[in-house]
C-alpha cells in the first residue's frame, strides 16, 4: 500500500511511469474512463481501462463509490480535459459499492438539504471536498498568523464553572442520576454530591482564561470548540461552534480593531493563495444556485470577487450611534421593511440591520463601535461618558456579525461595579478578579466564530454545511 501516490501528486509527476493510484471512483463511462477522486484535490484522475482486458466480473464492480486500486502507466492525455492519464494495467477493488443503494447519486446533483441528511457521506461530493479542504486551510492558516506574530496558543478548558458572557444560555455537565437528583433541604439541586462538586457547564468562550494567560504571556489565543444552548433556528447559528480568541495585553480598542482587520484580510488571503482550485469550484458552484433565484437575490460579485474586495478596501469603523441614526434614517426602516423598526438609541441590532449597513450603505466590511453598555457583556471597558462601552463587532457582507470583542475594563473599581449591576457573582469570580487586584493593564481581545468565516469565504449559506457535523436545536446525529 505504501507505493501508492496522491492524485493531487500524480499532475506534477514525471510521465511514461508506472503508478499505483487509489481512492473512490466518481464516475466510469463507456466501460473505459474511470475518473478516481482521493480527497486529495477537487481534481479525478482519469484512469483509461481496457474491458476486454478486466473481464465481466470486475468491469461490474467498478461503480460510483468503489474503493479502488490502480496500477498503470501515466501517459500524457490523448483527450480534452486533462493533461495526464494513466493506462489501467492492474486493478484491484478494495470496496464494493452497491449503485441501487448507494446514496450518492451524482447524476442529478444531490441538494444540499439532502446531503445535510446524509453527512456521514456528504464528504464524498465535490462541494463537501471542497469546503473542508478550504476549513483545513482556514485553520491552518490561523496558527500560522498568530504564531509568526509571536502569539501562544492557549487551550481553554472545555469544562467551566462560570458563564463568561453572563447570558445563561449553557449546556450543564453533570454526572448526577437525573432519576434520583440528590437535593438540598430548600429543594435545590445538590451539586456537591456532583462530580466536580459544583454546578458545571460546556463553555461558551474562553475569553476569561485567556485574558489570565494574556496578563502573563502578553499575546495569547484560543481555538477551540465552544457551546451555545441558544435556541437559534438560523443559517448562521451552531450549538456547537469553534471561536478562535486573541487577548492582548496592552492593546486598546484601536490596535484591537486593527488586529481583527489584519487577521481577516490574511486569512482571506491564505485562502486565495492555497485553495485556488477549490475557491474556483465554490465560486461557480454559487453561480449556479443563483441562476434559479430571481435577479434581485442575486450576488452582485462572484465569489472570488467578493473576496479580493474584502482585501482591497480598509474595513469602515463607525459607532454604534452614528450607525442608529444611519438606520433610522434609510429607505427600509422608513418604508416599514425592517422586521424590527429602528426607533431609538440602545437597541440591540439585528442581522437585518447588520447587512444594510454592510451590503446597502457601507457597501463593504463594517466595525461598529462603542455600544450602549446595556446590550454588552460585564466585561467591556466603560467610556467616560459612562453609558457606551468599548465594544466592537465586525460585520460582513451575507454573514452579519463575523466577530465580537472589545477593550476588556482592567479597573476594578469599575469592573466590581459592573459586575453587581448585572448580577454577576463576585464571590466566584475571584480568580478573574485577581488579575485586576495584581499588576492589571489595559488589555484587549475579541472572539471570531470560525465556522462564519467559513461560509464568507467558501460562499455557502447555511452555517451547517462548513461544519462536519453540525448540532443544531433537535439535532446531533453521527
Ligand atoms: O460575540 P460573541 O458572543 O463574543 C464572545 O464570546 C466573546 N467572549 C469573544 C471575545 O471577546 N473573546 O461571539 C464571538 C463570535 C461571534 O461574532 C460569531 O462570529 C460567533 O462567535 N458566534 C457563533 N457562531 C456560530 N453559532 C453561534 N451560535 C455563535 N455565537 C457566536
Ligand atoms: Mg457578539
Amino acid at each position: 500500500m505504501s507505493k501508492r501516490i496522491k492524485v493531487i501528486d500524480i499532475f506534477t509527476a514525471s510521465v511514461d511511469q508506472n503508478y499505483t493510484v487509489m481512492g473512490w471512483v466518481r464516475t466510469f463511462r463507456n466501460n473505459q474512463f474511470i475518473s478516481v477522486n482521493d480527497g486529495s484535490c477537487l481534481a479525478n484522475l482519469q484512469v483509461v481501462a481496457d474491458s476486454d482486458k478486466m473481464g465481466e466480473d470486475l468491469t461490474k464492480r467498478i461503480t460510483s463509490g468503489a474503493g479502488i486500486s490502480i496500477s498503470g502507466k501515466l501517459i500524457v492525455s490523448q483527450g480534452k480535459g486533462q493533461s495526464v492519464e494513466l493506462i489501467a494495467e492492474q486493478i484491484e477493488i478494495l470496496g464494493d459499492c452497491d449503485p441501487e443503494t448507494y446514496p450518492i447519486q451524482l447524476k442529478n446533483r444531490p441538494s444540499l438539504e439532502y446531503l445535510r441528511e446524509i453527512a456521514h457521506l456528504r464528504f464524498r461530493t465535490n462541494a463537501f471536498g471542497a469546503i473542508f479542504r478550504v476549513r483545513h486551510a482556514l485553520a491552518y492558516g490561523i496558527h500560522k498568523f498568530f504564531n509568526d506574530r509571536g502569539f501562544f496558543y492557549m487551550h481553554s478548558p472545555i469544562i467551566t464553572a462560570s458563564d463568561a458572557e453572563g447570558a445563561g444560555e449553557m449546556f450543564q455537565v453533570t454526572t448526577l442520576n437525573l432519576k434520583d437528583v440528590p437535593k438540598n433541604e430548600d429543594g435545590s439541586v445538590n451539586f456537591k454530591e456532583d462530580f466536580f462538586e459544583k454546578h458545571t457547564n460546556l463553555t461558551v468562550s474562553g475569553q476569561l482564561e485567556a485574558e489570565l494567560a494574556a496578563l502573563a504571556l502578553g499575546q495569547v489565543y484560543t481555538f477551540g470548540p465552544t457551546f451555545r444552548a441558544e435556541n437559534s433556528n438560523t443559517t448562521r447559528h451552531l450549538a456547537e461552534f469553534w471561536m478562535i480568541e486573541p487577548e492582548v495585553a496592552f492593546n486598546d480598542l484601536d490596535d484591537n480593531m486593527d488586529l481583527a482587520e489584519d487577521m481577516l484580510k490574511y486569512l482571506i488571503q491564505y485562502a486565495l493563495d492555497h485553495c485556488a482550485e477549490d475557491l474556483a469550484f465554490l465560486e461557480q458552484r454559487l453561480l449556479d444556485e443563483e441562476k434559479n433565484k430571481p435577479q434581485a437575490e442575486r450576488s452582485e460579485m462572484s465569489l472570488l470577487q467578493k473576496l479580493n474586495f474584502c482585501l482591497e478596501h480598509p474595513f469602515e469603523r463607525v459607532s454604534y450611534t452614528e450607525a442608529i441614526e444611519i438606520l433610522k434614517n434609510s429607505k427600509p426602516n422608513k418604508r416599514g421593511q425592517f422586521q424590527y423598526p429602528v426607533d431609538k438609541w440602545g437597541a440591540d441590532l439585528q442581522s437585518e440591520h447588520e447587512r444594510y449597513l454592510v451590503e446597502k450603505h457601507f457597501k463593504k466590511p463594517v466595525i461598529l463601535t462603542n455600544y450602549p453598555k446595556d446590550i454588552k457583556a460585564f466585561y467591556m471597558r466603560m467610556n467616560d461618558d459612562n453609558n457606551t462601552v468599548r465594544a466592537m463587532d465586525v460585520l460582513f457582507p451575507g454573514i452579519g456579525e463575523i466577530i465580537g470583542g472589545s477593550q476588556r475594563e482592567e479597573r476594578m473599581e469599575v469592573l466590581l461595579n459592573r459586575m453587581q449591576e448585572m448580577h454577576i457573582p463576585a464571590d466566584e469570580m475571584s480568580w478573574f478578579l485577581d488579575t485586576r487586584k495584581y499588576g492589571s493593564v489595559p488589555h484587549a481581545g475579541f472572539g471570531l466564530g470560525f465556522e462564519r468565516l467559513v461560509l464568507f469565504v467558501t460562499g455557502m449559506t447555511n452555517i451547517r454545511d462548513v461544519i462536519p457535523f453540525p448540532r443544531f436545536p433537535g439535532s446531533a446525529e453521527f
